[in-house]
Formats: C-alpha cells, structure tokens, sequence
C-alpha cells in the first residue's frame, strides 16, 4: 500500500522566522518584530521593550508578564531582534525554492507576513511591491512544480492593531483581517489552492498573536479574543470557497498525547481535561460549534462571550475542509503534585520514563504520533497533514564543510514510520508530511539560531552575525530519498 498517489512530501515555514527583510519594500512593524532573542536551555526568555503609561520604559518577559494597559512595544536600538533579518528568504527564495525542488518536495509550507500586504493592518488598500513579493514567490515554486500551502496568520499580528486597538479583543479586527485574507485569495487565487487560517490557534492566547494588555489577569478577554479568531476563521473557510471552489482551507492545530499515568481513574479524567486544551479548537473548527463542557466552562467563570445575530450560523457553515496539525512530542496526564516537569513546545509537560528527550526537554514520541493520526481521524473523518514535525538540535559544522545529522535523520524516520502504520493498517486519510524548518530558521520559543531543525544548514548564529550561506545537511541527502520515492525508501 504505502502512501497514496500525490502525497505531498515537503517542509514547513514561517514569515516571521525565516523571511527576514523586516522594514524592506513597505512592511510595516509586527508584534513579532518587537520580541528579542533567548536563551532556551538556560531558560532566558524572549523579552519585549515597552513603553509604559507613566512614559518609563521596561523589558518583559514575553509569555511571563502581562503587557500592562496603555504600555507600547518599541524597537530597543541596542537589542537584536531575531525577526529582522531571521534566514532571510526574503534575499534568498530562488536559492532556496531550488533547494526545495532538488530535495524533490511537491508541496513547500510558508506564511504571509499580514504587515507585507497592509503594514498597519488597518489600511483600505494593499501595498503591490508586498503583493509582488509573493507572486515571484508562487510563481519560483511553481516553475518546480511545488505546491504552495499558505499558512494565513502565524504567530503574526501588525503591532498597530495591538496598539490601537487591542488586537483580536476589538470586533473590528476580524474586519481587517478579512480584508487581508480577500486580498491574498483574490490575488492569488489561481497559484494557491492549500490555505491554513491561524498556526497552532491554541497557542494564540497571549498578547503577541491576540494584541491584548492584562492577558493573564482578565481571561475574559482572552476568550473573547479568542471567538473573535474562530468566528474569522470561519469566515474565511465561507469566502474562500466563494472566490474558487477549488481552495481546500484548513485548520492548523499544535497536537500532542497526554497518557494517564497510571491506571487510577483521576488520572483518566486528567486526561481528558488535559485534551481538551486542543478538542476545543478542532471541536469549534469541524463540528461548528462550541462543545458543551466549554459552554459549562465559560458559565462557571463567569464569562459571557459578546456575539452578533448571525455569528453561530457562521461557526457552524464554515467548517474546515481538513486539518492541519503540528507534532513533536507527549506529556503526561498526573495528579501527583511532585511530578517531574520537562519543557515542550510552547508549554511545560510531565516527564514519561519511557521516552527521552532532546537538548531542549521535548520527548520524542513516534507512537504518539500513530496515536493522533488515529485519535483525529475516528472524531472528525476529514483529511489530515502533518504540517509540522522535527527535532531542533544543535549541528556541528565540520572542517571540510561538512553537517552530520543522524539524530535528525532517526527523528523523522522514525515519525515516517508510524505515519504509514496509521495509513496503511489504521487507514488514516493523510494529504502529506511537512517537517519544520526544512531549511533552518529562527526558533519561536527561544529565539535561538543554534536550535535547528532544517535539512538546509544556514550561516546564521544566536547574535546575528553569520553569511546566510546554504549547505546541505547528511538529513538533506536522506529526505530526497523520501520525497523521490514517496516514502518508501528510508534507509
Ligand atoms: C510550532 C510553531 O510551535 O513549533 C513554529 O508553529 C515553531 O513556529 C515550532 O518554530 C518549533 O518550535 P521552536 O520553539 O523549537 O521553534
């Protein structure tokens, strides 16, 4: 059997950490463009530089810190800011688009920078050399024959929508942004046909993808914030078919298994409650609606999302038309107070014994992998793709040149094999497999260079200095082998 005819072997990346050219041709500042660097495996974070009210200034832990009210992110001259110039595609696409074709990738996954198109987000006409950039884009990749999967908003939210309008909290957000999203699909509407919404839309509950001040102390805001997401969303799924009836719009949701620790029975229910972290957002973006213990949820906290006549009916008709997730690894569903902790991706999990990790704490799981293939196909029955996987790793760059990479090479292996159990004897529809940073790009939890995950080694370090020269990696040779034989080889 192995892996249908046309499935799509590729690589995944996002505008913010890889397209560089941060003020180039009209694009305007994102809040992306506003967080530094980090240090991941000595737990620095990513900081922002604000602006307080009182018209002091300060540095934020990114995630850790709440942006106070009335506080505006600037650019710190003194600071460097990974987003700016990142591996920068933005120079590099054609270089980098044949690299992709000689790796034999059918489909390549990016993102459009919303601030390239309209830099404040709010303006009523698109800036063209924004447009133009990713025409020559789409039209490079099609001279390989690679499809393009675009990833609509990763991470990525124009700084004066935060500023002026506290992002996604404020209804008319939706209306710029679907003022963005009809410009791309008119645009570019006979070069894409494969479009994602919002990246891992479960991760987006802070001030850098909502726009919101006081996150953390006013949860009302961010559910709020978050209806807003979904409802827009859906409104994409609606007017994209409009446009071409072709377009298959997906979500994009950040997966990982929880497994009870043991077999008492507060731990199964940990379980679910744990899952439901993810259910939530696949349940609203496939089924259309809000499930019953979210409503429960909502009620007890006192939470009344504000809603327009109208705004359910289009939950529920703008469904996805297949789901697109990330994987890296697994946690554990405990109810011990003493449980050993591990960092993941965006979130800490529960350390499982029977896994290891790599540098950074993420423990590699291929059955896990099996397991949500599974778990995803039985609750909804709408194609799947993986649109990101991988391990970040440091490399070491050998005298002659030189990247060996056997680490990432078993990763993924590893990660293939358990897709093709889910295709072949579980009978899991999947379109296709795009590992992340198929060429090597900046981390978003850290901010580090040195993590990488990229079959492409870019010159590039933690501090910014470095050539930007591409080279391949041992992995490099071994996924051509993949894509060329439609997985069937890898050895
Ligand atoms: C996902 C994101 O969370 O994981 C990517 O969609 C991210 O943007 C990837 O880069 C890997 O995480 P990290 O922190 O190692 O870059």
């Amino acid at each position: 059997m192995g892996f249908k005819k046309g499935f799509f072997w590729g690589g995944a990346t996002a505008a913010n950490q890889y397209e560089g050219g941060y003020l180039s041709g009209g694009k305007g500042l994102a809040i992306q463009d506003v967080i530094t660097g980090g240090d991941g495996r000595n737990n620095i974070p990513r900081r922002i530089a604000l602006k307080l009210a009182d018209g002091t200034t300060t540095f934020i832990d990114r995630r850790g810190t709440e942006v106070p009210a009335g506080a505006v992110p600037y650019v710190d001259e003194n600071t460097y800011y990974p987003s700016h110039v990142a591996t920068d595609f933005y120079h590099h696409y054609k270089e980098d688009i044949a690299l992709f074709a000689e790796m034999g990738f059918t489909a390549f996954r990016m993102s459009i920078n919303w601030t390239r198109i309209f830099p404040n987000g709010d303006e009523a006409e698109p800036n063209e050399e924004g447009l133009q950039f990713y025409d020559d884009v789409f039209d490079e990749m099609h001279k390989y024959g690679i499809e393009p999967q675009v990833t609509i908003i990763h991470f990525d939210l124009p700084l004066h929508l935060a500023t002026e309008y506290e992002g996604w909290l404020d209804r008319r957000t939706i209306g710029f942004y679907m003022n963005y999203v009809e410009t791309i699909f008119q645009r570019y509407k006979n070069k894409v046909k494969y479009w994602k919404t919002f990246n891992e839309i479960n991760f987006c509950r802070d001030y850098t993808n909502l726009g919101i001040t006081e996150a953390n102390s006013h949860p009302e805001k961010v559910e709020q914030a978050v209806f807003h997401m979904l409802l827009a969303a859906a409104k994409t799924v609606i007017r994209g078919h409009e446009i071409n009836p072709e377009f298959m719009i997906g979500q994009m949701i950040n997966e990982s298994e929880y497994y009870a620790e043991d077999c008492n029975p507060e731990a199964a229910w940990k379980r679910i409650q744990d899952k439901r972290s993810r259910v939530f957002y696949t349940d609203v973006q496939n089924k259309g609606f809000y499930p019953e213990w979210k409503l429960a949820e909502l009620k007890a906290k006192g939470i009344e999302i504000k809603m327009e006549e109208g705004d359910l009916e289009t939950l529920a008709k703008g469904t996805v038309d297949y789901i697109g997730f990330s994987y890296y690894s697994t946690s554990v569903s405990s109810v011990r107070k003493d449980a050993k902790r591990t960092s993941s991706n965006l979130e800490s999990a529960v350390k499982n014994p029977y896994l290891k990790a790599n540098d950074w704490g993420w423990q590699i799981d291929p059955m896990g992998l099996r397991i949500i293939l599974n778990e995803l196909w039985e609750r909804y029955h709408k194609p799947l793709w993986i649109v990101e996987n991988g391990i970040g790793a440091i490399d070491t760059v050998e005298e002659d040149g030189s990247i060996h990479d056997p680490y990432r090479i078993d990763y993924i292996r590893e990660h293939i094999k358990a897709m093709k159990q889910a295709v072949d004897e579980d009978g899991v529809d999947l379109m296709g497999y795009m590992p992340w940073g198929c060429i090597d790009v900046v981390s978003a939890g850290t901010g580090e260079m040195r993590k990488r995950y990229g079959f492409i080694y870019v010159d590039m370090d933690d501090e910014g200095k470095g050539d930007l020269h591409r080279s391949r990696k041992d992995s490099f040779y071994w996924y051509q082998k993949v894509c060329k034989s439609n997985g069937e080889d890898l050895d």
